[in-house]
Order: structure tokens, then C-alpha cells, then sequence
């Protein structure tokens, strides 16, 4: 692996939830692991007035908390040194100063600007940082979802990035995209033969992508409000996830070349608008029930949610991709929170043998590929064997690829992947602006035909697998989700 050259790495909202929780623990395993390069300065940027060594004694703090087991003081003490902080309130121009003084001791050097603030903050940032003289021709910027809450105004903040940042200087990150599994599923596609020639209308039944988490809101229940399911996963992690499965073989694994196919993906999906919305799409809100065991609210009951919220915590659709690959496949998507189970996983339900020779075990899918990316990482294909004896009885046996038992080295975190790409210039796990925006075009409809149904969402107790609905929307077709089967 080539380690990206040495660098300065500037954090917006360094005291933040996505800085202490995510970004600061990955720079540690990083550093731990040898792969930041000895130059890398850490800059931690934000409105609080502290010094340098008190926000390392805070991020020390944090992460300790954050890294569990994987915190080792030494480790710490080694990383330390890298971080650096500077006060400066986004909005106010006059405050870059220190940060410019700071940047321009080594203006040779590449810069990444990391912003994980609001993205209301995104312009002023960006337009401040190109008043100090701060943004280079070898500079980069990293943007977090949500980048809007609609087409208007994702283009609107791209637009305002993209006076300061080319577009290949602009890192928007979608942190499934950093998952190794879901890296696995490009190498498992388009490095065998194997799948290739069975990835295909001709041989798939059905595919279903689920993202379920035992979490509620938590503390987010302000922004989770305004946000919901369909804006906060499905926009998202959801399709991007629906595109690695779905894209033709790229012709290199090399950035544009790869979005370019995910975007064709995006263009050809079916939209749901109108009458179809009701029929293809179901939206769900949870009350209060249990996760293993313990008693959860609803989220109505939740703090900063308002007592008579329509807001979707859960959405399942059928999609439909219109390209000659896939036409007539349906492709499930479902997400939630307070789920019965933590579980991510993609299933491509394979088509029944033309020839039905041996009496069938069940009624679903004789094979079956699931790729699961938590809470562990496996590969399993269902195929049917006979079983021993002396009359033909097929059962279902399944092949495991166990890749944490097979690859017996640490995996690394999204967002530590993320951020090597990051420093090492590769655009290829992030969303191009184009590809945005073809997302935020598909979901604005079903966001438009869930506005004017009168209808609330769909009550679902906490500790299930959603409304009844959403197993309606796969048996009306004959099919159910994959823990039915
Ligand atoms: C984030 C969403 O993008 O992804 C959260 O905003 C969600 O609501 C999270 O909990 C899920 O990510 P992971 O990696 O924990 O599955």
C-alpha cells in the first residue's frame, strides 16, 4: 500500500460528535499503524477558545472513551504530537488568521480541509478559507452527508463549494462506500468469473438491501426529524449500495470510470411519483417496544421530537432498474432504526431451475448469495445438496466465506480507509456531484408523495422488523425478506 505523502489536514468542527467519534480514533489507528506519514500535521479547528494542549487532553479523552480495548496510552502519547488546534468561529473571516499563519509555515505541502460542521457552514468556509489565500491548487475538501435535503438545495451547496474546489478536489463522503465489505463486493464481482455471467435478469429472482439498526435517534432528535429515514440512509448509503450491486463491470477500477457507472444506475432507476408511491414505497415510525430486552420509547416520545411528528424512521421500497441487465428484477431496499436486529446486509435471491427434477425442500430460492456487512463480515451462497441416504433428498447447504476468520488482519474502519483515499488523492469511494444529484432526483418524489398522502407513517413496535407493509410490498410478488425465508 503507498503511503500518501506527508500533509496538512485541517478539521472544521473539531469538537464535534463526528470528529471525537470517528475521525480522530481512525487518525490514531492510522498513525498507530504507521500509515500517516511523519509530517502529517492534524489541525483541529473550531468556535471553542482553547489551547492546544487542552483540546489534546479533550481528544485524548474522547477517544479513550471511543477506541475501547483498541486505546493504548503509549499509542496516544505517539499520535499526540500530530494534533494541533486553532480557534476560529467558521462565519467570521477575521478569525482564519492563526490557521493561515499555521498553513503557510508549510504552504508546499498538500492540504485536506475536513468539514464536519453543519453544511449551512459549508460556504462560509469555503469562501473564507479562499479570502486567506488558503486554498492551493493541491488542496482538497471533504464534505459529509447530508448535502441538502433536496435536489434544490444540494445543488445550491455544490454550487457554493464549487466556486472555490474543483470537482476533483471535492471528497463527498459516504461512509458505506469505506466499508470493506462493500469493497469486497466489487472484488467479488470483477475479480472472478464466477458471478459475471449469473448477475442478470436471466438468473436473479429478486435483490434485497437492508439496513437495520437496534439505535433510535439519541441525541439527534432535532436533526433527525427534519431529516428521516429516506433523506439520512436511502438517499445515500442505500443507493450507493444498490449501485455497486447493480453497475456494469467498469473498465478500470479508476474513479470517473467507476462513477460513471453508478451514475448510469442512478439515471436508469424507475421513478416513483404519483400513484406509485403509495404502492412501492412504505414509511414506518417506531413505538415504544424493546431491544434485547431492555424497554426504548417511541420516537415520538423521544427528546426534540415534537409530540405529533410524521417523520419516517423506517422505509422499505421496490425499486426498479429499467436497463437491459435488470429489467423486471425488483431491488428491495429497507432501512430502520429500533430493528430488531444490527444488520446490513445485500441478498440476490437467485431465479428456480428452469426443470423442476427434485421435489424442493421450501418454496424460496434454492441459491441465494448474501453479502453481510454487519454485525459480521461474511460472504454465504446457498446452494442444495443431496443428503446422504438412500433416497434423493435435496437440503439447503450453505458455503461460508468467513473473510475476518480468513484474513486474519484488522480491518480498517470506513472512515480510515476514507481518509487514506483522502490524503492519497483517490476519488473513487467518493460521490461525484452528478451522481448527488441523480440520487436526490429519484427519492424527491417519493419525499413529494408522502407529503401530500394524508396518512401518517406506519406505527412499528421498537424491536421489530418494521410495519406489517413492508412484508406486504415483497408477497404481493410472491417473495418474502430474507429472514422469512
Ligand atoms: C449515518 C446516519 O450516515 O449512518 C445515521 O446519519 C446512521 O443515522 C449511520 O445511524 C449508520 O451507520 P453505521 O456505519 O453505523 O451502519
Amino acid at each position: 500500500m503507498t503511503l500518501p505523502a506527508e500533509l496538512d489536514l485541517v478539521i472544521f468542527g473539531a469538537t464535534g460528535d463526528l470528529a471525537m467519534r470517528k475521525l480522530l480514533p481512525a487518525l490514531y489507528h492510522l498513525h498507530g499503524d504507521g500509515l500517516l506519514a511523519t509530517g502529517t500535521r492534524v489541525t483541529g479547528v473550531a468556535r471553542e477558545r482553547l489551547e492546544p494542549s487542552a483540546y489534546r487532553a479533550l481528544a485524548q479523552q474522547q477517544c479513550e472513551t471511543h477506541l475501547g480495548k483498541d486505546y493504548q496510552g503509549q499509542r496516544w502519547q505517539d499520535f499526540a504530537p500530530q494534533l494541533h488546534y486553532c480557534t476560529l468561529d467558521a462565519r467570521d473571516a477575521a478569525t482564519y488568521a492563526p490557521l493561515a499563519r499555521s498553513l503557510e509555515q508549510r504552504d508546499r505541502l498538500e492540504r485536506v480541509f475536513y468539514l464536519s460542521t453543519a453544511p449551512s457552514l459549508f460556504a462560509d468556509i469555503c469562501r473564507n478559507l479562499h479570502e486567506a489565500g488558503l486554498i492551493t491548487a493541491r488542496s482538497r475538501v471533504v464534505v459529509e452527508k447530508p448535502l441538502g435535503h433536496d435536489l434544490e438545495s444540494s445543488r445550491q451547496i455544490n454550487d457554493q463549494i464549487g466556486r472555490y474546489f474543483h470537482e476533483s478536489q471535492i471528497y463527498r463522503i459516504d461512509h458505506y462506500l469505506g466499508k470493506e465489505p462493500v469493497q469486497n463486493l466489487l472484488a467479488l464481482r470483477f475479480g472472478n468469473m464466477l458471478f459475471e455471467p449469473l448477475w442478470r435478469r436471466e438468473c436473479v429472482r429478486d435483490v434485497q438491501i437492508t439496513v437495520a439498526e437496534h439505535l433510535g435517534v439519541e441525541a439527534r432528535g432535532d436533526f433527525y426529524d427534519k431529516t428521516g429515514a429516506l433523506r439520512d440512509m436511502v438517499q445515500s448509503h442505500l443507493l450507493q449500495l444498490l449501485c455497486i450491486v447493480a453497475m456494469e463491470p467498469p473498465a478500470s477500477i479508476s474513479a470517473d470510470v467507476v462513477r460513471d457507472e453508478k451514475l448510469k444506475i442512478l439515471r436508469a432507476l424507475r421513478p416513483i411519483r404519483g400513484q406509485d408511491v403509495m404502492a412501492k414505497t412504505v414509511r414506518g415510525q417506531y413505538r415504544a417496544g424493546a431491544i434485547e430486552g431492555q424497554p426504548v420509547p417511541g420516537y415520538l416520545e423521544e427528546e426534540a421530537v415534537p409530540p405529533d411528528s410524521r417523520t419516517e424512521t423506517f422505509v422499505a421500497i421496490k425499486a426498479e432498474i429499467d436497463n437491459w441487465r435488470w429489467a423486471g428484477v425488483p431491488f428491495f431496499l429497507r432501512t430502520g432504526k429500533r430493528m430488531q436486529e444490527k444488520l446490513a446486509e445485500i441478498v440476490i435471491n437467485f431465479r428456480e431451475p428452469p426443470l423442476a427434477m427434485f421435489e424442493a425442500p421450501y418454496g424460496s430460492a434454492a441459491n441465494r448469495m448474501v453479502i453481510r456487512m454487519q454485525p459480521e463480515e461474511t460472504v454465504e451462497m446457498y446452494l442444495l445438496a443431496k443428503q446422504p441416504g438412500d433416497v434423493v433428498q435435496l437440503r439447503p447447504v450453505c458455503l461460508n466465506l468467513d473473510l475476518a476468520e480468513t484474513f486474519r488482519t484488522r480491518r480498517l474502519e470506513a472512515y480510515e480507509r476514507l481518509l487514506m483515499d483522502v490524503m492519497r488523492g483517490n476519488l473513487t469511494l467518493f460521490v461525484r456531484r452528478d451522481e448527488q444529484e441523480a440520487a436526490w432526483a429519484w427519492v424527491e418524489p417519493i419525499m413529494e408523495g408522502w407529503r401530500a398522502a394524508p396518512e401518517r407513517p406506519r406505527l412499528y413496535t421498537a424491536g421489530t422488523w418494521g410495519p406489517a407493509a413492508s412484508n406486504t410490498l415483497l408477497s404481493s410478488s410472491g417473495l418474502s425478506w430474507h429472514e422469512e425465508l
